[in-house]
């Protein structure tokens, strides 16, 4: 079976979050099942360098953007397309807006663009390429599944969504820009309050909706989680479903990984505190034997990090350290610079993205802080399961589904992997963080955890079967 995923950006070429990762893993996840994955992604500068040989297609005019052509490359050994169109994706500056981290005006035109090419290919309109299914992820490939829709074309569609809070909104002026018939602007089609909706556009039209955990699937019916969108998903609930993601094995292993100054295995543990060592020489943090918490975030709202900055003090008092690493919002930011400045050695900040440093958190830092307000399923904690960095999770989505909390029943039969909290206030997250510093001073019970997580698993084994069986699902296999 062949399948064309569509998507914005995919690890190892272009990464800002989770959504990456996923869709770079899928390919290989998805291939022991008898699926080949051609992923296809816009033309980003360190896109086109994994493209080699001529175009195999191209159009005088992709929706007013000029000259497009699409080029074919290869991705971790998988198939992949790239959309070239300069004028849309050549560009200075981050994926989704400038250096000033404004939105570009015309990301209407560039991911209706990539979703156009994407219908287009999947309905046979490039020589030699056929596919059975076609795979959009999240607003930005949202647009593909309708333009399907309005041409009729028989091919499958699955959208996923890795997080309903992005939804790609924009003004009722660009409906008669996006070439789609005019029965398409209703409520039944792309309109959604009074604008065009990407997202909303997809759901409508999309023979399979996933999402990236059970919990959210279920969550994005309410109000609070569906963000508008909740009406549409309950309508559609049949084709609903939530698979959660896996993690890239041959990325995440704490015995292979070249970012770590010590590798180690859950018999190794120990081996563990020379990587300990190096974060607090990267972060600047006073040696110590407490507890190191880790933050490896976007610093936003969504990931509860205002309330994280309030309890900054208490986690020191506690006799915790925290080594910070993420960008984000200007405030927030701020305020945990701020922290620095008032706990130096005890709190150590880096602004900005780096993949490396990511790694070598996971593997020296003891435990790893996720206060999210919502999490369609997250990675970090995935990843510090892998790593034996002990997740601390509020209990939502993918968070809820993934960790076992430290609770009474779950220490005396071995099982617990992590500590969960309700509700993300300062009260609930002060208290979880108590829990994890007794944990922790409890080292027999809190090496037992460590081993939990890191035989857990979180390979692509079950969701990539759990795909692969959607998609012959719709095609009646
Ligand atoms: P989201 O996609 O909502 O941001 P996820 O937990 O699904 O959250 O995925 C985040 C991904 O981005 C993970 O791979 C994480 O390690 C990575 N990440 C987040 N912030 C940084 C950063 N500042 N530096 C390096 N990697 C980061
Ligand atoms: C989104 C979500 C995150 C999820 C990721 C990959 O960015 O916020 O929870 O893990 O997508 O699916």
């Amino acid at each position: 079976m062949k399948v064309l995923a569509v998507a914005s950006e995919a690890y190892p070429l272009v990464k800002t979050g989770g959504l990456a990762d996923v869709v770079g893993a899928l390919p290989a996840a998805l291939a022991p099942h008898g699926v080949q994955t051609t992923t296809l992604l816009p033309g980003f500068p360190a896109v086109l360098k994994a493209t080699s040989g001529p175009a195999i297609h191209s159009w005088r005019d992709l929706l007013g953007g000029g000259v497009a052509r699409l080029l074919s490359g290869e991705i971790a050994g998988h198939p992949l397309l790239v959309l070239d169109a300069p004028g849309f994706f050549a560009r200075d500056g981050g994926l989704y807006g400038d250096q000033s981290g404004e939105d570009w005006s015309d990301n209407w035109r560039r991911f209706a663009a990539l979703s156009r090419a994407a219908a287009e290919i999947a309905r046979g309109g490039v020589k030699k390429l056929r596919f059975d299914v076609l795979h959009a992820h999240d607003w930005q490939a949202a647009l593909a599944p309708a333009y399907l829709r309005y041409a009729a074309a028989p091919i499958k569609t699955v959208l996923t969504i890795h997080n309903i809070a992005f939804q790609g909104r924009f003004g009722p002026e660009i409906f008669s820009e996006l070439g789609l018939p005019d029965d398409a602007w209703s409520i039944d089609g792309v309109e959604y309050y009074g604008g065009v909706g990407y997202l909303k556009a997809g759901l409508r039209a999309a023979d399979a909706i996933t999402t990236v955990s059970p919990t959210y699937a279920r969550e994005i019916l309410q109000p609070d989680y569906g963000m508008g969108l909740e009406g549409l998903i309950a309508d559609r609930v049949a084709r609903v479903s939530g698979i959660v993601n896996g993690i890239d094995p041959a990325v995440w292993r704490p015995d292979h990984d070249p970012a770590l100054v010590s590798r180690y295995t859950s018999k190794t543990l120990a081996r563990r505190a020379a990587n300990k060592r190096a974060v607090e020489r990267e972060f600047d943090l006073a040696p110590g034997e407490g507890p190191i918490f880790t933050v490896i975030s976007r610093l936003t709202w969504q990931k509860g990090m205002d309330v994280l900055a309030d309890c900054v003090d208490d986690l020191v008092t506690m006799g915790g350290r925290l080594a910070l690493l993420g960008s984000g919002d200007a405030d927030l930011e701020q305020a945990f610079t701020a922290a620095r400045e008032r706990h130096p050695g005890k709190v150590g900040v880096r602004i900005g993205y780096n993949e490396p440093l990511s790694h070598l958190l996971q593997g020296g830092a003891n435990a790893i802080l996720i206060p999210s307000r919502f999490e369609p399923c997250g990675l970090t904690q995935l990843y510090g399961l892998a790593y034996g960095c002990v997740p601390v999770v509020a209990r939502t989505g993918g968070l809820a589904d993934t960790i076992i909390d430290a609770n009474i029943a779950a220490l005396g039969a071995q099982v617990a992997s992590g500590i969960q909290f309700d509700g993300v206030t300062r009260d609930s997250l002060v208290h979880a963080l108590t829990r994890t510093c007794a944990l922790y001073a409890d080292q027999p019970t809190w090496r037992a955890m460590q081993r939990c997580g890191m035989k857990a698993d979180f390979s692509w084994g079950k969701s990539g079967a759990a795909y692969a069986a959607l998609y012959r699902g719709l095609i009646g296999e």
